[in-house]
């Protein structure tokens, strides 16, 4: 007993020493942003559970699968960020998908682009389909998903895919209160984009949106299968405590974890919900919702593994980096919020679904031009189809130059003999299975 309280306290202390230094380390890092592979480890993981991640490597495999309205972007550009700086390949689909896998199609691995394989991480929009995805990623991948409290999110997809979604289109007035008064004279299960009208998280974990809500069995078994596919459940209304929960079953640093939020609509766009919305959302959407329950619960007992104490104490220092980052990116404040259609930068203006839905996004401050910018804070604040653009163009870059005999002819034979290397380097021709090496990790 008194020895483990002497050890607690070398832990404290050693904990309250690291944390010092590692603000420190930001205060002096955050302002230049070179990210020049120094890092610092706090946190958790000192408080004696399993996650001894600082003798680990950095795991790598990943999927994300990417549901909507959900705070997911902003998670698209962690991995995103992530992936280019450790040269990862980002599997991205075919330019006839658009920028997500051919949603709402069921997910295919023909719908991934040639040059963006072998992949280590996956993190654009699809319809979950695990087999499909098994055939091209590594075996010891880890799958991560996030999910949003299905009345913030319902009400924000009503919002968003207003003029998009018949089902919402044709109700009078673009009111919500009326669309939930009579569900079934407005939605029509088959139509196209029917499934942000009805328990759109079950469809985009590859469920089936319409299926019986009184069939306890199915989404019982459902669950089950989510719980072993995917290592970790993120939570949108815990999206920090979310990060540190994925930082520590990836190995990965609190730095890696910054961020800025993104796709987000200005509050006019947001309806006000009256007190009984809540109860009819729930009762549409009574598949989500059970879905939304299960795994806030396990995610609760997760934090409550970790302990509340050290979790909300990374909460703290990411939170102050992130103040650091930004002010450091963006001329000393932080980055100004602007309706799409005021954004004068191209690359920065985010996708708007139509003109009744204002979402917002970041702008650089006047005072900075686009060249003296640097290039992790453009990408902290570039919106999702730009930056699957740019990286589909630098990972086709990097694809020709590894194996140029795979370039298909476009132009004359002359041509591509010029590239065909002198030496016949075998090793060039076969992709490495992944660039970072992969530790064995438990989740936790
Ligand atoms: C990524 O690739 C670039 C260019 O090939 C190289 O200079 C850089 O060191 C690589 N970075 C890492 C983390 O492997
Ligand atoms: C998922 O893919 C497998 C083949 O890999 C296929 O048999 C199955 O039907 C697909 N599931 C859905 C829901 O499309
Ligand atoms: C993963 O794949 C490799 C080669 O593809 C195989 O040797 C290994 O046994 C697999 N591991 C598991 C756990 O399936
Ligand atoms: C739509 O709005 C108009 C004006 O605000 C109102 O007069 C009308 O009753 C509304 N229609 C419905 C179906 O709520
Ligand atoms: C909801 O309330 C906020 C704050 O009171 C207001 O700014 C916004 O315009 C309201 N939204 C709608 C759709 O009425
Ligand atoms: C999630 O679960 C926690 C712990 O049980 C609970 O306090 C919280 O209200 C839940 N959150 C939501 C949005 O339902
Ligand atoms: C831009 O303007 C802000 C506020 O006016 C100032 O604090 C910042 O130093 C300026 N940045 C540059 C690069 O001139």
């Amino acid at each position: 007993m008194q020895r483990t309280l002497v050890m607690m306290s070398r832990k404290k202390i050693l904990f309250a020493f690291l944390a010092v230094s590692c603000v420190s380390f930001l205060l002096h890092q955050g302002g230049h942003l070179t990210w020049n592979g120094k890092s610092f480890h706090v946190g958790c993981s000192l408080f004696g559970h399993r996650s001894h991640h600082l003798s680990k490597t950095k795991h790598a495999n990943i999927v994300f699968l990417k549901t909507h309205k959900t705070a997911s972007t902003t998670v698209q550009n962690i991995l995103f960020r992530f992936a280019e700086r450790h040269n990862l390949t980002v599997a991205l689909p075919i330019q006839a998908c658009d920028h997500q896998f051919c949603y709402p199609r069921a997910f295919s691995s023909h719908f991934v682009h040639p040059h963006t394989l072998p992949a280590q991480v996956v993190t654009s929009h699809m319809r979950f389909n695990r087999s499909e995805l098994q055939k091209f990623m590594p075996n010891d991948t880890l799958y991560i998903t996030i999910l949003r409290e299905p009345t913030a999110m319902f009400e924000s997809l009503f919002s968003y895919y207003n003029q998009y979604c018949l089902s919402f289109k044709r109700v009078p007035n673009g009111s919500l209160e009326t669309f939930l008064s009579d569900t079934h004279r407005y939605y029509r299960s088959d139509e196209k984009y029917s499934m942000y009208a009805h328990n759109t998280l079950l469809f985009d974990l590859g469920g089936n949106k319409d299926h019986n809500p009184l069939d306890g069995p199915y989404i019982s078994a459902f669950i089950k299968e989510m719980e072993e596919v995917f290592s970790l459940v993120m939570i949108a209304e815990y999206f920090d405590e979310s990060l540190i929960l994925l930082r520590h079953l990836l190995s990965w640093d609190l730095e890696d974890m910054l961020y800025v939020k993104l796709n987000m609509r200005t509050p006019e766009s947001k309806f006000n919900l009256s007190s009984d919305l809540p109860s009819k959302i729930h009762k549409w959407n009574a598949l989500d919702v059970k879905i939304y329950d299960y795994f806030n619960a396990t995610f609760w007992k997760k934090l409550h593994t970790f302990g509340l104490d050290c979790v909300q104490k990374e909460v703290e220092l990411l939170r102050e980096a992130q103040d650091k980052l930004v002010r450091g990116c963006f001329g000393g404040r932080l980055p100004q919020l602007r309706s799409a259609a005021q954004i004068k930068n191209k690359e920065l203006r985010p996708w708007q679904p139509s003109s009744k839905v204002d979402i917002v996004g970041y702008d650089l401050p006047s005072n900075i031009s686009r060249s003296a910018a640097s290039d992790l804070c453009l990408k902290l604040i570039m919106p999702e189809v730009q930056y699957t653009h740019l990286l589909l163009k630098s990972q086709s870059i990097r694809y020709r130059k590894k194996y140029p005999l795979r370039t298909p002819l476009v132009n004359s034979a002359r041509g591509v003999r010029h590239h065909i290397p002198r030496s016949s380097s075998r090793g060039s021709a076969v992709p490495p299975r992944s660039i970072l090496q992969q530790p064995k990790i438990t989740s936790h």
